[in-house]
């Protein structure tokens, strides 16, 4: 069978990289090559040519292939520290700053939510935590720009050993069984709101109290890195919290995120009086 030539492979990778972000460089080329050419074989395309031209004139075509590229790992609670962070640090923090306001609203977003393990672990954790869960206004946003990983992530239907990370007491609290697999209940179901969107492109969101975006940076350029930690920084209220992953970091922008260590994780928080960069102060 034919294989998609090299310099077909290098506009592929820059028609990803510009719409979706994601940056395929020499560390990851076996995987992009591999999963490119399985891709054209699945479609049964007469000349590998056909590809590059489908996947230009066609958006379902580009998803498609898209879909194929993307890593979905996740798990529930994947980072414990985090969770722990929010539970016993960022919770009581906003129960206190938030106290005397009518009506107490809390509002997450997990920015590349995957198939729903990440905001369903944030929702657990904030019904179990958060004191007098019930007169607040909880809005846990989770987007994704994997249209399967979303239906899945609604359905909130998970396999046994999807649920090794979740402890006896929150399974029985959060989950019921259908057959041999466990489905989430509407308690925390109701908590989730899921909706497509492509971090590459700039939309308006409001304000957040915490944005989790774990293990969705590492895949784009520096230079996009960098953009999206701005982004996340201006819609984060002042004293909000950004989670990202073990190997992710602010340090690519020029944002003043105050750094806290909880055991193996770290969080950063917007400062509560909001204060601009020193570096973009010396130059205003
Ligand atoms: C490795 S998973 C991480 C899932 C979860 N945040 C976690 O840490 O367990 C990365 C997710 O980012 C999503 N993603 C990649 N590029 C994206 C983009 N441009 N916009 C939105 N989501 C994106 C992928 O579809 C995938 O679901």
């Amino acid at each position: 069978m034919a294989l998609v030539s090299e310099h077909e492979l290098s506009e592929i990778r820059g028609l990803i990289e510009n719409r979706s972000g994601i940056l395929f460089d020499e560390s990851r080329d076996r995987f992009f090559t591999t999963r490119v050419n399985e891709h054209l074989e699945d479609r049964k395309l007469a000349r590998p040519g056909d590809l590059l031209r489908l996947i230009t004139s066609s958006n379902v075509e580009y998803d498609s292939l898209l879909q194929r590229l993307l890593t979905q790992e996740t798990s529930f609670f994947r980072y414990p520290a985090v969770f722990e962070a929010l539970e016993k640090k960022v919770l009581p923090e906003l129960h206190t700053r938030k106290f005397w306001e009518s009506p107490r609203s809390l509002r997450v977003w997990s920015a590349g939510c995957s198939t729903g393990e990440e905001a369903y672990s944030i929702a657990m954790t904030v019904a179990d935590a958060l004191e007098f869960a019930d007169a607040w206004n909880i809005h846990i946003l989770a987007t994704d720009v994997s249209r399967k990983a979303l239906d899945h992530a609604e359905q909130g239907i998970y396999d046994p050993r999807e649920l090794e990370t979740v402890n006896p007491r929150q399974r029985e609290l959060n989950f019921s069984r259908s057959g041999d697999q466990y489905v989430i209940k509407p308690r925390i179901r109701n908590l989730v709101t899921f909706a497509p969107m492509n971090l590459a492109q700039v939309v308006y969101m409001g304000k957040f109290d915490c944005i989790f975006c774990m293990n969705v940076l590492i895949y784009f350029s520096p230079e996009r890195q960098a953009q999206l930690v701005q982004r996340f920084y201006d819609y984060l209220e002042p004293g909000g919290y950004l989670f990202l992953g073990h190997a992710e970091s602010v340090r690519s922008a020029e944002v003043n995120f105050e750094s806290h260590t909880y055991r193996d994780s770290r969080i950063y928080q917007k400062p509560a009086a909001s204060r601009r960069p020193a570096i973009l102060q010396e130059r205003a």
